[in-house]
């Protein structure tokens, strides 16, 4: 297979775990004899320093006309201290989601059997977690109107939804499911928001042509409650994006480490692939970032070309890697840890 694939490295420790999921994709791709032509693009606060914009134009048309776009991470703090700032990178980032049109934001939870101990939850609530959260990433709050009134002192942000964003969400919701454990849970605010009322409504709806999916609606403040007391529980929750944004970070503690959890994107064309974490700025240029979660979401690409031993040869040289110990300083407890860069050299050559 040819796939022609846009790079957005990004902010902080972006490049250098782009690096190694770039690694090791050329790795998979000698060994299953596909070509991959991979095209960086700007992005973040690179771009606004080399372009005064996080999502240029050029980088836009590099990422609608590919195959797939691989994405480090954005963000810069001298951006997160200045609330005045006009241009912040994290815009680029969700211009990016609605110009390409990235709906449903796929982030599993799961756990690693040699790391079942680092988490901060007890081994005996954690064992066997395998849960996916599909987070609305296009619509909601965090596109809704927003502002300040008059007086300077009022500011608003405004939750909207429309019945179709729900149905094409749920509908991919449902579908996941029905491959999987086939329990789908709605998570919402009914008991207060209009909004959520139409996720209820709309879902609802739906159900009536996935029978064999058992649905639940539960509150997201419960949510985030069970979600670590009783990970097991959940197998597809979809939610609305903001909501979706704080428990996926929840979620995350559940493997160990933020820096494990891959995520996909995916619109009707084109689809994302980035780390669940963030730009991590202490640790940039450093060459101590752990590039596992990049690494996994390259796996979640290949499998989405229904490349699924090229996905599966990535999993397996993953859980080698830390059965072996050759991690980075998250994870290393004590042991030796290698650079970000090694762990890329590793994985590629067990490929
Ligand atoms: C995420 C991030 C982004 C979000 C930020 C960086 C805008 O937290 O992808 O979860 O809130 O969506
Ligand atoms: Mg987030």
């Amino acid at each position: 297979m040819k796939l022609n694939i846009a790079l957005l490295a990004g902010d902080g420790i972006g490049p250098e775990v782009i690096d190694q999921a770039v690694k090791v994709s050329d790795a998979v791709a000698k060994k299953f004899s596909h070509e991959i032509n991979w095209t960086p693009a700007l992005t973040g606060a690179a771009a606004i320093d080399a372009v005064g914009e996080p999502y240029p134009d050029e980088t836009h048309e590099v990422c609608a006309t590919a195959d797939a776009v691989l994405f480090g991470a954005i963000g810069h703090p001298r951006f997160d201290n200045d609330p005045s700032a006009k241009v912040r990178p994290e815009q680029g980032l969700l211009k990016m989601r609605q110009k390409l049109g990235l709906f449903a934001n796929v982030r599993p939870t799961f756990t690693f059997p040699s790391l079942i101990d680092k988490s901060p939850l007890k081994r005996e609530r954690i064992e066997g977690t395998d849960l996916i959260i599909l987070r609305e990433l296009t619509g909601g709050v965090y596109f809704g109107e927003r502002g300040r009134k008059d007086d300077g002192d009022t500011a608003f942000d405004t939750m909207t939804y429309q019945r179709f964003e729900i149905q094409r969400l749920a509908k991919k919701g449902f579908e996941m499911a029905l491959k999987r454990g086939k329990k789908l849970c709605c998570v919402d605010k009914a008991n207060v928001l209009e909004a959520s009322r139409l996720w209820r409504e709309t879902v609802q709806a739906m159900e009536k042509d996935y029978p064999e999916v058992e649905v639940t609606y539960e509150f997201v403040d419960a949510v985030a409650m069970r979600l670590i007391q009783w990970p097991k529980g959940y197998d597809v929750i979809i939610t609305a994006n903001l909501f979706g944004d704080i428990l996926t970070d929840e979620a995350s503690v559940i493997s160990g480490s933020m820096g494990l959890m891959p995520s996909s994107s995916l619109g009707s064309d084109v689809s994302l692939y980035e780390p669940i974490h963030g730009s991590y700025p202490q640790a940039a240029g450093k060459d101590i970032a752990n590039p596992l979660a990049t690494v996994l979401s390259a796996a979640m690409m290949f499998e989405d070309f229904n490349l699924k031993d090229e996905a599966e040869a990535i999993r397996s040289v993953v859980n080698k890697s830390l059965a072996e110990g050759i991690v980075t300083e998250d994870l290393s407890e004590g042991g030796k840890a290698y650079k970000t860069s090694e762990v890329g050299d590793w994985l590629a050559a067990n490929i």
